[in-house]
């Protein structure tokens, strides 16, 4: 394995750190300090950890897991000395700041930033409170009134739903795995849907909700639209790598009324950093309340004010604003490069899987981002199944480590024909997250190692 720059590259900065407070007098640290003991612990640690599969790698190609980058790493890492809390600036002067300028930099990617009447945002500690923030202000704006989301949104949806006491239906899917407009519509035509939850970018598919016909609807019928973009948000710097429709839908996400967008997912960073956004930052009187133990030390904003959580990782904000520092969020730049790479190895896999006879991808055509799904050939559903579990666990003793997910066998029927008998089944498929930039060049490895696993299977 090539050598980690993260711990020379954190001496340094701490050197840095610490002389930025070396006026203050010296004290000595009280509780365990014996180094020694220190280091038998995280060699310990060490091994512990060990039993993981290897996210950092490319041939773990499984769920969504990407390493954070190695600036990431280290500030969080820096922040630590500090371990500022994000609640109020008087537990986070500076990574406030540095999580303000960074959600601005989110922001401006979705066209927010520049607008006149500005946005409201923060950092969550996840997506999951992220929507649920989204969803609790979009319930108050419209009381009484439903939620509705695709059948393919993720599962916290209607869990949230229930939490803030607000009924909430699925609205079907088609084959590519997206909402569908006439069955939205039909939904709208009963009168009482506030908001509808619109994905870009499935957990199960990457599949990326019609947006842009959505808007048109919301004319007609008036709802709030919450996009939940918590794994594809970024898709929107790399419009020229994707196809229609979902170009149509990402041209469009300024139209939206919040976003939700996980920089722990596709942004580089550690666990802990989800973000919502609102294109009326008037929406920040619902979060008003006092709080009588904060808010002291500065008249500005402290984003415990306009925030559910109340303590939160300021680690979390300075990991990511080092990270767009290094990498900024533009369309051609490196860290759109690095999406682009990953958009590329899974059209190359589904391309190739096209090819292989013992495989089966979806019926609609290439995946809308990057994750790649596919069945195994089989007479039933049920074989067909078992079969991707045994390929499952044959790549994985070749070190190439995929997912399994449950889908619906008519997806790998074409559209417009008869559902066959077993049509309306589920079925259970291999998935593929191919989200590192290095995924590119380790094609031809995942490959090999794939049709290996996949004449394992069928020879035994
Ligand atoms: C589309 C989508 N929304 C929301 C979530 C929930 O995000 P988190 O796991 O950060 O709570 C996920 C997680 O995979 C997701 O894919």
């Amino acid at each position: 394995m090539s050598r980690d720059p993260v711990p020379g590259l954190l001496f340094r900065a701490t050197e840095l750190l610490e002389a930025e407070f070396a006026a203050l007098p010296a004290f000595e640290s009280a509780g365990v300090t014996d180094t020694g003991a220190m280091a038998k612990v995280l060699a310990a640690t060490a091994r512990r950890l060990g039993d993981n599969y290897p996210y950092f790698h490319p041939l773990y190609a499984g769920q969504m897991l990407k390493p954070p980058h190695q600036v990431a790493r280290a500030a969080y890492a820096l922040a630590m000395k500090i371990n500022p809390n994000n609640h109020a600036r008087d537990g986070g002067r500076a990574s406030s700041e540095m999580e303000i300028e960074a959600v601005r930099g989110i922001a401006g990617m979705f066209g927010w930033a520049e607008s006149e009447s500005g946005f409201l945002g923060h950092l969550t500690s996840i997506g999951t409170l992220a929507n649920l923030e989204a969803l609790w202000v979009a319930g108050q704006l419209a009381p009484g009134r439903r939620i509705v989301g695709s059948e393919q949104a993720h599962y916290t949806h209607r869990r949230i739903s229930a939490v803030l006491k607000i009924e909430y239906a699925d609205i079907p899917a088609d084959r590519r795995g997206c909402m569908r407009v006439e069955a939205l519509e039909a939904e709208l035509r009963k009168g009482d849907v506030g908001t509808v939850v619109v994905t870009l970018g499935t957990t199960a598919i990457g599949a990326v909700d019609p947006l842009d016909a959505i808007l048109e609807l919301r004319q007609r019928y008036g709802f709030r639209v919450h996009v939940d973009a918590a794994y594809g948000g970024y898709f929107r710097l790399i419009p020229e790598a994707l196809e229609e429709p979902a170009q149509r839908a990402y041209a469009v996400t300024d139209g939206a009324d919040s976003i939700v967008i996980d920089p722990h997912k596709h942004g580089l960073q550690p666990y802990g950093c989800g973000c919502v956004l609102f294109r009326d930052p008037g929406v920040g009187r619902f979060y008003k309340h006092d709080s009588p133990y904060t808010y002291f030390t500065s008249q500005q904003l402290h984003l415990g004010e306009i925030s559910l959580e109340c303590s939160r990782a300021g680690a979390a904000a300075v990991a990511l604003w080092a990270t767009q520092q290094l990498l900024p969020l533009t369309p051609g730049g490196t860290f759109a490069c690095g999406l682009a790479q990953g958009r590329a190895a899974a059209l190359e896999l589904d391309r190739r899987l096209r090819g292989e006879a013992r495989c089966e991808p979806l019926a609609c055509g290439a995946p809308e981002l990057d994750i790649v799904v596919w069945k195994l050939r089989a007479e039933t559903a049920e074989r067909a199944s078992e079969l991707a579990q045994k390929t499952f666990v044959a790549c994985a003793t070749r070190d190439l480590h995929l997912a399994l997910v449950q889908l619906p066998l008519s997806w790998f029927e074409p559209e417009g024909t008869e559902l066959s008998k077993n049509g309306a089944g589920m079925v259970t498929c291999l998935r593929s997250v191919l989200m590192k930039p290095e995924h590119k060049a380790w094609l031809d490895r995942i490959w090999e190692r794939l049709t290996a696993a996949c004449a394992d299977v069928a020879g035994a």
